[in-house]
């Protein structure tokens, strides 16, 4: 770890400009100086990036605990290296291992995808297959978890019984506290990808009263789920090929966002070097909130109160009032069209060709024409995000609202193993442990309680 090279009494300024007009290459560092003690300091510069650590040897005196960052919801901090998802908002970039996210909803599949989240490459025929083999074999889950998930209450939201049922998985497998054998996190990759969808769709059918479907393993990832979901009396379950392969889209485009709250809180947790089922019960949880996986129920919730064509311009209106927000529009990272909104679009028409038109796409495709063309939205780079229309698909599957998450969750179970993994993996990662600024008080005696 470099550290800061002290350059007592240095004109920065002056060392800047003679750089610039000796015509040498300029030097990637940062110079600082801290007027306090009129010292300098030369930092370096490594991918566009200075060390916090860094500005720890920055200090007044010598028992200064030394300078800190302040960087409150992360707005400009990386908190890794990491090589799974790259993401430039600007342009509507997003990859996986390097793949642009339309070639993979295009060309590959949910499993396929996972695969090369975790393992950094497009597996080969024989590596799919036996992935694929190791996925389906071990999508059951253990009898007691069904106990366990009927001791949820009859209107028990999905979410909140997908996170306790993940959690609940580290008691079956205590081996999986064993993460620094390489074997042992892959297995625990392999049982936790194959039972996500279970444990949601039980979840699912808990809510509707109906009795449980056991996985069928002749089926592929998503109709397999599918099949768990809607499977009634016949004796084998045939999904249609044109809803597999969009939920199969869903989960690809949902299956890793980088940095975003839930990872975040998957690595955090996972950093204690706890078992992962536990750290991603966490990541459940940072999803469940409605400024993360919820914003696709508001969408819907939206375009059902707009109700008609005609009211959109009275509800553009509001927005532009200030009155509400244009749900599933702008995103803190995307400043160009979200290109998961893209495909998303495009597989909303596959779906509808099966289930019927959803009357609100008509909405939803008018509102979004409206707002690309206005100048409050331009100004502001406000396009629509990758709740815009998934909403509108898990309708037209027949999906109740509350499950819209649960889908979001089953997709990124992938990205989560891969992040954890990398981090399990990662030299440079240590237990998470941000600082504070404290400003409470101080020293202070204690006081009886008949004198307070
Ligand atoms: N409708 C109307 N105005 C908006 C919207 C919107 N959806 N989003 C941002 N603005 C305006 C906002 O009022 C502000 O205007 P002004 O400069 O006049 O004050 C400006 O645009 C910047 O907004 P911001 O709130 O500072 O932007 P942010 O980066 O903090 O927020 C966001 C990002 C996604 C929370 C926000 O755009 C939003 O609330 N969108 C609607 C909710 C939504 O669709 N969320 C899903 C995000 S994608 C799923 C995921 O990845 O988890």
């Amino acid at each position: 770890m470099s550290s800061p090279s002290d350059i007592e009494d240095r004109d920065t300024a002056s060392a800047t400009e003679a750089n610039g007009a000796s015509g040498e290459h300029p030097k990637e560092t940062l110079s600082v100086t801290d007027n306090r003690t009129g010292r300098s300091y030369e930092i370096p510069i490594t991918d566009g990036t200075v060390r916090a650590l860094d500005f720890r040897a920055i200090r007044v005196a010598e028992d200064d605990f030394g300078l800190m960052t302040y960087d409150p919801a992360f707005m400009n901090t990386a908190s890794c290296r990491s090589s799974i998802t790259y993401l430039d908002g600007t342009n509507g970039v997003l990859e996986y291992r390097g793949y642009p996210i339309e070639q993979l909803a295009d060309h590959s599949t949910y499993l396929e995808v996972a695969y090369l989240l975790i393992h950094g490459e497009l597996p080969t025929a024989t590596q799919l297959e036996t992935w694929r083999h190791e996925i389906t074999t071990h999508t059951f889950v253990h009898e007691n978890i069904k106990e366990f998930l009927g001791g949820f209450r009859h209107n028990a939201h999905p979410m909140g019984m997908l996170l306790g049922a993940t959690a609940a998985l580290s008691t079956f497998y205590p081996d999986a506290n064993d993460i620094d054998d390489a074997e042992n996190r892959d297995i625990q990759t392999i049982r936790m990808i194959s039972k996500m969808p279970t444990l949601a769709a039980f979840a699912y059918r808990h809510a509707q009263g109906q009795p449980y479907v056991y996985p069928d393993n002749d089926l592929t990832y998503s109709g397999n789920f599918l099949n768990m979901m809607y499977k009634m009396t016949e004796l084998k379950y045939e999904p249609d090929p044109r809803l597999e392969r969009a939920l199969d889209i869903l989960f690809i485009l949902h299956a890793d966002h980088e940095q975003n709250c839930s990872t975040s809180a998957v690595r955090s947790i996972g950093s204690s070097k706890v078992d992962p089922y536990s750290a991603i019960a966490g990541g459940i949880g940072a999803l469940y909130g409605p400024l993360h996986g919820g914003a696709n129920e508001a969408v819907l919730r939206m375009l059902r109160k707009i109700e008609h064509r005609d009211n959109i311009p009275a509800f553009v209106k509001g927005v532009k009032a200030g009155e509400e927000r244009l749900m599933g529009f702008g995103h803190r990272v995307y400043k160009n069209y979200d290109p998961r909104a893209r495909i998303i679009k495009a597989a909303a028409e596959d779906v509808f060709e099966v289930t019927g038109r959803n009357p609100l796409l008509d909405i939803a495709v008018e509102l979004e024409h409206i707002a690309l063309e206005d100048e409050y939205f331009i100004e502001r780079k406000l396009y629509p995000n990758v709740d815009f229309y998934s909403g509108l698909i898990y309708q037209a599957m027949r999906l109740p609202v509350a499950m819209f998450p649960v889908m979001f969750a089953i997709g990124r179970t992938s990205g989560w193993i891969a992040q954890w993994r990398e981090m399990v993996e990662d030299a440079e990662q240590k237990i998470s442990r941000p600082r504070q600024i404290y400003t409470g008080e101080r020293s202070r005696d204690y006081v009886p309680i008949d004198q307070r």
